[in-house]
């Protein structure tokens, strides 16, 4: 691949994948190219039966991903961003419904299809250098890959118009407050904490965790009512499983749980 890096972890970080997006000297700005990669390496991940969890990262010190590559911009026409938008929205819907959890690690700039990119996984982590932003408005469009409707379901309608109107750059501690960001690590540490946490996941029943998602996603917009049955269904299924009983069962024997996945 030219533009993404893919890596599976092994040995104590066995289960965690990790998508480096790639070209720093723009500050891993989304190209054709990238998007059409990212495309492919995420049905890697969605078939893969020992992917547990997925981490999206950027190369180099500055950015996650710094937007669009706004050099496609000048020549394209409307039917041409009508394509542009809806591949990008389908790539990154597919980001979105992989039965796997998936982690926006942003130690940089996530703006403008970078910001929507990290709103596309299950949730973000900010170190404290991230700075975040739908700033299309100053290049007189507005956001395309989803940005309108993933930033104002997750920090509210009023939130997201004040940023989308604005195109003003949020740092971390704001991207927390406003719930955008589930938590904030120091600089240093910051992937050696991500991997933490993805570890943490990593190490729990996959098919619960796959289920707890879906479960998540497919009940958020139904009324209260049918997203319960939504999750009853989801739970007796578990029950179905080999790790449910193992998991119960090594509580019960006061051990770790050893689950297969199954
Ligand atoms: N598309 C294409 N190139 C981009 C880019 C983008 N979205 N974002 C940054 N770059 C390029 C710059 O043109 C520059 O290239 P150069 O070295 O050939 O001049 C390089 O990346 C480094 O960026 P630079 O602007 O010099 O860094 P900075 O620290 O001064 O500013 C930003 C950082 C993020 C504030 C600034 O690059 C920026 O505003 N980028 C565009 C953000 C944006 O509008 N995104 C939404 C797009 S829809």
């Amino acid at each position: 691949m030219n533009t993404l890096l893919y890596e599976e972890k092994t040995g104590d970080f066995q289960g965690i994948a990790l998508i480096t997006l790639n070209r720093p000297e723009v500050l891993n700005a989304i190209n054709k190219e990238m998007m059409a990669e990212l495309n492919q390496v995420l049905e890697t991940v969605q078939s893969s039966s020992t992917v547990r969890v997925l981490v999206l990262t950027g190369a180099g010190e500055k950015a996650f991903v710094a937007g669009a590559d706004i050099s496609q911009f000048p020549k394209m026409s409307e039917k041409e961003a009508i394509e542009f938008a809806s591949f990008g929205q389908k790539v990154f819907s597919k980001l979105e419904s992989l039965k796997q959890p998936t982690i926006a690690a942003v130690g940089g700039f996530a703006l403008g299809g970078g910001c929507e990119l990290a709103l596309a996984c299950d949730f973000i982590y900010a170190s404290e250098k991230a700075k975040f932003g739908q700033p299309e408005v100053n290049l007189g469009i507005l956001p395309g890959y989803g940005g309108t409707q993933r930033l104002s379901r997750l920090v509210g309608k009023a939130m997201a118009k004040e940023l989308i109107f604005s195109g003003k750059i949020i740092d971390a501690q704001e991207a927390l407050r406003i719930g955008l960001a589930n938590h904030v690590f120091p600089q240093a540490s910051f992937m050696e904490e991500v991997f933490k946490a993805a570890r943490l996941i990593a190490s729990k029943a996959p098919l619960a965790v796959a289920a707890s998602k879906s479960a998540i996603e497919k009940g958020y917009n139904l009324d209260l009512k049918e997203a319960f049955a939504v999750e009853c269904h989801a739970f007796s299924k578990t029950f179905g499983t080999q790790d449910q009983k193992e998991g119960a069962q090594a509580f019960l024997e006061k051990r770790q749980p050893k689950f297969i996945g199954k």
